[in-house]
């Protein structure tokens, strides 16, 4: 078997100590990212997220295995438009965890809001998936929304892990929420988009469970209705554009 040392030799082409070895190895493995490498990451996942194909958990679509129903025009338009709102919610969920990882001190807050940010991604294809099913396309806006979400999440993030926690508790909490209108306002007959937003629901409920099992803070009621708002104008708005 080779000896590590014959890959990694000294200048003088003489086997390395073994201390030195490790200390190169180490200072090779905890390497942390510079500026630099964090903005290219950050530019990549917003590119992605937007207009390219996200790196999700490796799920499959759940609405893949089920038939498409005869849907009429206007029962289409309706998915779609539906499909659209929670297309850009998904934007804004993704760019919020992004932000929040970019400043979540604690590593193992930051390994979950990337684990839960894979998850959303898988949201975020499924959701495209179904809008060109339909014949629809994405929201115009998501670029803006992408923008605001991810310089709120890392300002979250700077606040301390327990509010960003906290932040992201009461988020998963309204999406629900939300999600269990859209359950409601679904056609039917449009069984593809319904199994779709009740993975999706079941996901964030998981995702609210880990971030207050982590420690996140109750948000004061101010700020609670102050997300209500700001999420009633992105609904408002992807529903149209
Ligand atoms: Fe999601
Ligand atoms: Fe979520």
């Amino acid at each position: 078997m080779n000896d590590t040392r014959d890959l990694f030799p000294g200048k003088s082409g003489k086997p390395r100590h073994p201390e030195t070895e490790r200390a190169i190895f180490f200072s090779m493995s905890e390497r942390r990212n510079t500026l630099v490498d964090d903005c290219i990451e950050q530019i990549d996942q917003a590119v992605r997220t937007l207009f390219g194909k996200p790196i999700g958990s490796g799920r499959d679509n759940p609405a893949q295995v089920i038939e498409d129903a005869e849907l009429t025009a206007t029962e289409k338009a309706e998915s779609m438009c539906l499909m659209r709102v929670n297309h850009t919610g998904e934007v804004c969920a993704q760019a919020l965890y992004q932000g929040q990882a970019l400043t979540a001190r604690r590593k193992d807050v930051r390994e979950q809001m990337e684990q839960a940010a894979s998850e959303e991604n898988d949201h975020l294809a499924w959701c495209r998936q179904r809008i060109e099913e339909l014949g629809g396309h994405t929201s115009l806006l998501n670029p803006l929304w992408y923008s605001g979400s991810f310089t709120i999440g890392a300002i979250t993030g700077l606040l301390g892990d327990k509010w960003s926690l906290g932040f992201l508790a009461e988020t998963e909490d309204q999406v629900v929420k939300h999600l269990d209108g859209h359950l409601q306002r679904l056609p039917g007959g449009d069984n593809k988009s319904q199994t779709i937003v009740q993975q999706m629901k079941a996901d964030e409920a998981k995702h609210k469970a880990t971030a207050l099992h982590s420690g996140g803070a109750e948000l004061p009621e101010p700020v609670k209705r102050l997300m209500t708002l700001l999420s009633r104008v992105m609904t408002i708005t992807a529903y149209r554009l």
